[in-house]
């Protein structure tokens, strides 16, 4: 097939070292409280993470861990920011509460525009933003996590339109476990993740994404990461890799075995920053 090159955009990444990562208590389906985690294994895997983006022209800040924050290297929930101002997050469960707070604290030392959120919603986790669809749109997903009040709060904050999608599979929890950025203007995701009529919005607003099966979504395939033109995503995705290559893309596969214990991947564990 031919498709106009696809070109990759610099970026800005925010990530958090799996410094105090465990699964100690089980928030969502993959977290097995059971099950250890290998905290030096997982330590490497971030590492070629974080390598792995730099090595292609990305900025990456390191935001540093806090012990009895097991799950704060998924670095994707604590804030979603778009054009320089930042929508923070606020957890659903307390186990997770104080990450918000951490994530606060990097923006506003930074002097980003910072808008303390009063509803649920754990940033990135349920919110996408597509710059070059419709002038600049944001997708959010609630159903598990964000609550639906935070998709119009985020639409005030940010001055972008804001389309709600329900989520209706517990595996797939987070908006970013179903559906991703491909680049500016498109996207790929898991149909039978969102309701029906969700399926359809998406199917109207996207008419070019690349349908992900379910296979591809229980490896993660679509928690993924994309400059434009490298995807980066779980090794064990591998038909996912092949689906963006046949659309054009460059698969970069990175092995996160360990954060999946915890119910992520890739994209989970990086934030972008959005100046
Ligand atoms: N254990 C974490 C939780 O359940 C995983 C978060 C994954 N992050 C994501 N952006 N989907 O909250």
């Amino acid at each position: 097939m031919n498709h106009t090159e696809r070109l990759p955009r610099n970026r800005t990444y925010l990530m958090c070292p799996p410094k105090h990562f465990t699964v100690e208590y089980a928030i969502n389906p993959w977290m097995d409280t059971t099950v250890p985690v290998d905290a030096v294994l997982a330590l490497k895997q971030w590492e070629i993470l974080r390598d792995t983006l730099g090595d292609l022209g990305h900025q990456v800040h390191v935001l540093d861990a806090v012990a009895g924050l097991p799950d704060m290297v998924y670095a994707a929930n604590g804030a979603f920011s778009v054009d320089g101002t930042v929508y923070g997050a606020r957890f659903r469960y307390p186990e997770r509460s104080a990450e918000a707070d951490a994530h606060r604290e990097f923006y506003t030392t930074q002097g980003w525009s910072f808008a303390g959120p009063q509803h649920i919603n754990e940033g990135e986790g349920d919110f996408a933003y597509l710059p070059g669809a419709y002038g600049g749109t944001v997708l959010a997903g609630y159903g598990f996590r964000t609550d639906p009040a935070a998709h119009a709060e985020a639409q005030e904050v940010l001055g972008r339109p804001v389309v709600s999608l329900r989520l209706v599979d517990p595996a797939f929890y987070h908006l970013d476990t179903a559906l991703a950025a491909l680049d500016d203007r498109n996207v790929t995701y898991y149909p039978e993740a969102f309701s029906t009529a969700s399926q359809r919005v998406l199917a109207q607003l996207f008419p070019d994404a690349v349908l992900a099966d379910r296979a591809d979504a229980e490896a993660f395939g679509l928690n993924l990461v994309s400059d434009g033109r490298h995807v980066i995503l779980n090794t064990e995705a591998t038909a996912m890799g092949d689906k963006v290559r046949a659309a054009g893309y460059l698969p970069v596969h990175v092995d996160l075995s360990e954060l999946k214990r915890g119910g992520g991947s890739v994209k989970c564990a990086v934030a972008e920053l959005r100046g």
